[in-house]
């Protein structure tokens, strides 16, 4: 989709995926603990989905707690499920009146049981809406999506339900992701230039976009910049132009 933005004609990615980096290092230029720093993260979150929406971006999904993140202290990851619970609580209502659909993905069963309650209610009373699709990974690593996949794949194979001749479509549809198209474009911030185990099927022929901004600062400005470098890109999949 095309669209004027201050004055130029952009081409608006269809989903951008992000890696929200940096949060522990803007508290502690603040002399503040690390979950404040996450607090400022997940109110930067609400912000943001509003200005992709405004962009004309349909799809928006980001890494808020990766299967990694369980080394962390005790502290900060009962911290950061905290952030969660309230942020749950609050997203129905925003949700519903911004017409934005839920969808979690990762893996749920290492989940507290009224976390897993709010997720599930979230993603059915937002199942009609059509604006924003909105999605949260949440206790989710790329490896552990696909081995997750392919398990259920060799079960449903075994049982007569797909055919062994697999595609790369079949996969696509094991995938927490499923029904969800592919990123075209992922931010990282806080300067870090790794993937993080993050969506690593899907971002396949996804343009790279790193900013030096820690996730907490991130705003309109900083994702009218990637939109930019986006634009900016030659996506040529594999083929010549
Ligand atoms: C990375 O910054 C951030 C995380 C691992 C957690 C992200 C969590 C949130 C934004 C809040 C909770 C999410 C929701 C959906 C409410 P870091 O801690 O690695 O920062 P650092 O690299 O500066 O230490």
């Amino acid at each position: 989709m095309e669209k004027i933005i201050d004055g130029e004609k952009l081409n608006i990615p269809n989903h951008v995926a992000i890696i929200m980096d940096g949060n522990g290092r803007w508290a502690k230029k603040r002399l503040m603990p690390r979950n404040f720093g996450h607090k400022a993260g997940a109110k930067a979150i609400e912000k943001v989905c509003e200005d992709a929406h405004e962009l004309g971006i349909k799809y928006l999904t980001v890494y808020a707690f990766s299967t990694e993140n369980w080394k962390r202290s005790v502290e900060e990851v009962s911290g950061i499920m905290n952030i969660l619970r309230d942020y749950l609580k609050t997203c129905i209502e925003r949700a519903t009146k911004n017409n934005m659909r839920i969808r979690i993905i990762g893996d749920r069963t290492a989940l507290d049981a009224d976390i897993v309650e709010k997720m599930d209610e979230l993603e059915r009373v937002t199942s009609v809406c059509d604006g924003l699709n909105f999605t949260i990974a949440i206790n989710y690593g790329g490896r552990d999506e696909l081995r997750r996949s392919f398990k259920k794949l060799l079960e449903d194979v075994n049982a007569g339900k797909v055919d062994k001749d697999i595609t790369e479509e079949t996969i696509s549809c094991y995938l927490d992701t499923a029904g969800i198209p592919d990123p075209d474009l992922l931010i990282r911030t806080s300067g870090e230039l790794r993937l993080s185990n993050y969506l690593i099927w899907q971002l396949a022929y996804a343009e790279f976009y790193f900013t030096d901004c820690l996730w907490p600062d991130f705003d309109m400005d900083e994702l009218k910049k990637a939109v930019k470098y986006y634009n900016g890109r030659d996506r040529r999949y594999g083929g010549v132009k």
